[in-house]
């Protein structure tokens, strides 16, 4: 790493109910306060099999939008996808995959970026972190992620995930009521459910994870320091 430079890091996701995308603000806001370059990466889902029932909200037919990815997820698909320019060029220090859980597994857009050749790219010798944003089942998930941008040549360094609130029914039943009307309601089907999506205290875990991205940024590279953003000698 150039030790004149600030400390660059990419945030690469996939985000329909931008529920990763707020993890992956609330980890910039820390990351940017500790001197670092911070750039985003939201993948696009193009693939004209699947694509067309996300490109609403909500969902227009619940259960058959979303048991419809059902098979591409069993046998691990990966379609077309658009990956933005900050995940095309430029060289990271490290680089933090969001990955939502679709059937325990990574999505298929975050699939078929980690098996892409601008992952390799991205990836290749470099450090690289990741969160899992989901209902309930995120080790399947973080453990493929890992797994797959090691095999691109990515030194894995830390995960953490993110999961709803309720027990095993009722949180189904609200993300289930949630993508049926776009909001969260009290009742689905006559049962009482809990507000669906990341509970409030993801802000709080989200920045510790951030500081310890940079805690470990600094500790790479101890003549290349993160500055804080408003100190007195920063390097911003
Ligand atoms: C097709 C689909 C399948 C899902 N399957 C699971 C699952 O197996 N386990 C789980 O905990 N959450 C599951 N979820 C919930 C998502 O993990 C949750 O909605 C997602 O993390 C939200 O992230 P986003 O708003 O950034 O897209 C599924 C969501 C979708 C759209």
């Amino acid at each position: 790493m150039d030790s004149t430079r600030r400390p660059r890091i990419l945030f690469v996701y996939y985000t329909y109910t931008r529920q990763a995308l707020k993890v992956v603000e609330a980890m910039a806001v820390v990351l940017r306060d500790r001197g670092c370059e911070v750039r985003q990466a939201g993948i696009e889902f193009t693939d004209k099999r699947w694509a067309e029932r996300f490109s609403r909200f909500p969902l227009r037919h619940p259960y058959l939008d979303l048991l419809g990815m059902l098979p591409a997820q069993l046998r691990g698909a990966t379609g077309e996808i658009r990956i933005p320019d900050e995940a095309r060029e430029g060289e990271y220090d490290l680089i933090c995959v969001g990955s939502p859980t679709w059937f325990f597994k990574p999505s298929v857009p975050v699939r078929s970026f980690l098996k892409s050749d601008e992952a390799g790219r991205l990836l290749d010798g470099k450090p690289f972190a990741a969160f899992v944003v989901c209902r309930r089942y995120w080790s399947i998930n973080l453990k493929a992620v890992k797994k797959l941008g090691t095999k691109r040549g990515g030194e894995y360094v830390n995960g953490i995930h993110f999961s709803y609130a309720g027990g095993q029914v009722r949180s189904l039943l609200s993300l289930l009521s949630y993508f049926g009307k776009g909001e969260n309601r009290e009742r689905y089907l006559g049962i009482k459910i809990p507000p669906t999506n990341l509970k409030p205290d993801y802000v709080e875990q989200a920045r510790a994870f951030g500081n310890e991205l940079a805690d470990r940024l600094e500790a790479d590279e101890p003549t290349a320091r993160p500055a804080r953003a408003n100190g007195p000698i920063g390097l911003n």
